[in-house]
């Protein structure tokens, strides 16, 4: 049986990630969609409870992908599942650099484990969780980037941030 990992911090999962997680699930048999529970290097808007919770849904009619927090280094976690591949999105040029050098560290740290690159779909090239979640801050309509109820925890989630601040 064919595993792959997804790893990503996923705040929140968009039409992107889906995207990706959705390909890679027909390439293999199992696909693990790995959310980073971590904050240290970044400023989360959503738990990792909640984001597992809209990755859970995003996901509920496939069958064979399957939502996981995870700590620690990301070739420990592939090994845990055990998936001997791990499955990347490629926006552009500028993921190209730094997904390079996150695979030859990941190489070095695990040789066996293969890494899959998927390009990003034309319409979501430009995509980003932190560029969503500054738009939906600004009022931009973000309909067509995230799932319903991702919309939805984002709206409720920003107006509570903007009533605490007031
Ligand atoms: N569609 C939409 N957005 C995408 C995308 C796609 N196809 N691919 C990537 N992105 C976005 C992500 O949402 C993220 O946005 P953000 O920075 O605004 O939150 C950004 O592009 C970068 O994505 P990614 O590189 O996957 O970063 P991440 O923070 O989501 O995940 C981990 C990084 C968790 C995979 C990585 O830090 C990790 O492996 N950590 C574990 C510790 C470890 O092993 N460290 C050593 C690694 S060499």
């Amino acid at each position: 049986m064919t595993v792959a990992l997804y790893a990503g911090t996923f705040d929140p999962i968009t039409y992107g990630h889906i995207d990706i997680a959705i390909r890679a699930a027909k390439l293999f048999d199992n696909v693990i969609v790995g959310i980073y529970d971590s904050t240290a290097n970044k400023k989360i808007l959503f738990s990792t409870e909640e984001r597992i919770k809209l990755a859970k849904t995003a996901f509920k009619e496939m069958p064979n992908i399957e939502v996981r927090p995870f700590t620690g280094l990301v070739v420990d976690f592939a090994k845990d599942v055990g998936a001997d591949t791990l499955v990347r999105g490629l926006r552009s040029t500028a993921d190209f650099e730094y997904e390079f050098e996150m695979e030859l560290m990941n190489k070095n740290l695990r040789p066996e484990l293969e890494l899959v690159y998927l390009m990003a779909s034309l319409q979501f090239q430009f995509l980003s969780s932190s560029r969503l979640k500054e738009v939906a801050a600004l009022g931009g309509n973000i309909e067509n980037m995230v799932p319903k109820h991702v919309w939805k925890a984002l709206k409720t989630r920003l107006a509570e941030r903007k009533q605490a601040e007031e």
